[in-house]
């Protein structure tokens, strides 16, 4: 990690977008080690940008900024040189080079699908500065292959996620939603909480096939967000709070403090809510940023667009 985000010339600049699970409802285990989800996603104003620039050889390099940056791996862990390489492989164009440098906003292992913004938007910008042949719906197969949530920051708006939560149907949605979301001190591994998931639910007996809540879906296309505040909802907030207890301490002050709704963000430990104007979220985000449970605060708004290229 260095001081300054650099500017290259030739470079390509991407913007993409944060995710939250307005409701998320979790099945059986799937053969492929996936669950079955139903689940709704709200892209919010809380971007990372992506900015690549050709390298010769082939060679792929990946530097970050930002919070929490300088704990990401910069080799093929890292999700979005996992997409160049996906990308240049599905073309057969071996020989092209990408220096990848993404400025972090959303926040590390919290639940809001920081690494998969960063790999769809790093699909979206190579395509570009590979002048390849590609339409954004041909990039949502590769999003799909590199994990679950990298399609939908392609997509952006608020839209149903079936199946792993990548077979994605876009809703029309009314109205702005104001979201004020809790940091939380460390992370949390996806893979942890559905394994979680899973042994509380072998105590509880047979997980239930997927139903989204009609009262949500109503709310979000009537634009009723009292409703929709008291229909959100998240089946893996159990296994996260019996992970990291604190955050029960973050969840009850927000829904206790004029929101009209909290509920944790995808698989945590990030805790989203609801809030009816901006100046009842900015009083939120003012009470949350009291709490010891709480590392930092961020307002955003949705829905907004999926993966944009700066002109
Ligand atoms: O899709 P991705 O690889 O990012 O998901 C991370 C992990 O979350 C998976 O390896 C799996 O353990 C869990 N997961 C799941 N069911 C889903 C989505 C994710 O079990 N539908």
């Amino acid at each position: 990690m260095s001081e300054r985000f650099p500017t290259l010339s030739g470079q390509v600049r991407v913007r993409v977008p944060a995710k939250v699970n307005v409701g998320l409802f979790v099945g059986p285990t799937r053969p492929d080690g996936y669950h079955e989800l139903g689940t709704v996603f709200q892209a919010l104003s809380l971007y990372d940008d992506i900015t690549v620039a050709a390298l010769p050889d082939g060679q792929i390099r990946v530097n970050t900024w930002g919070e929490g940056a300088a704990s990401l791996p910069t080799d093929d862990r890292n999700l979005a040189v996992r997409a160049a390489k996906a990308l240049r492989d599905h073309h057969g164009t071996a020989d092209l080079g990408v220096q990848i440098m993404i400025n972090k906003s959303i926040p590390v292992a919290g639940g809001m699908a920081g690494g998969s913004a960063d790999a769809a938007g790093t699909l979206v910008a190579c395509a570009k500065l590979w002048e390849l042949d590609v339409s954004p719906g041909d990039l949502t197969p590769l999003a799909a292959s590199l994990g679950a949530d990298v399609p939908f920051p392609l997509l952006g708006g608020t839209a149903l996620g079936l199946g792993r939560g990548d077979e994605l149907t876009p809703l029309s949605t009314r109205g702005q939603y104001h979201w004020v979301l809790a940091l939380a001190h460390r992370g949390l591994s996806t893979p942890d909480v559905f394994r979680r998931f899973d042994e509380l639910n072998a105590v509880s007996g047979e997980v239930a096939a997927i139903r989204v809540c009609d009262d949500l879906l109503g709310a979000l296309s009537s634009g009723d967000q009292t409703l929709l505040g008291r229909h959100l909802h998240n089946d893996l907030e159990a296994a996260a709070l019996s992970l990291r207890p604190e955050l029960e301490i973050t969840l009850t002050t927000g829904r206790s403090s004029g929101a009209l709704g909290g509920v944790l963000a995808g698989s945590g430990p990030t805790c989203a809510f609801l809030c009816d104007t901006d100046a009842s979220a900015a009083g939120l985000a003012d009470r949350l940023a009291e709490l010891s449970t709480v590392r930092s605060v961020r307002r955003a708004t949705g829905p907004v667009a999926g993966a944009r290229l700066f002109s």
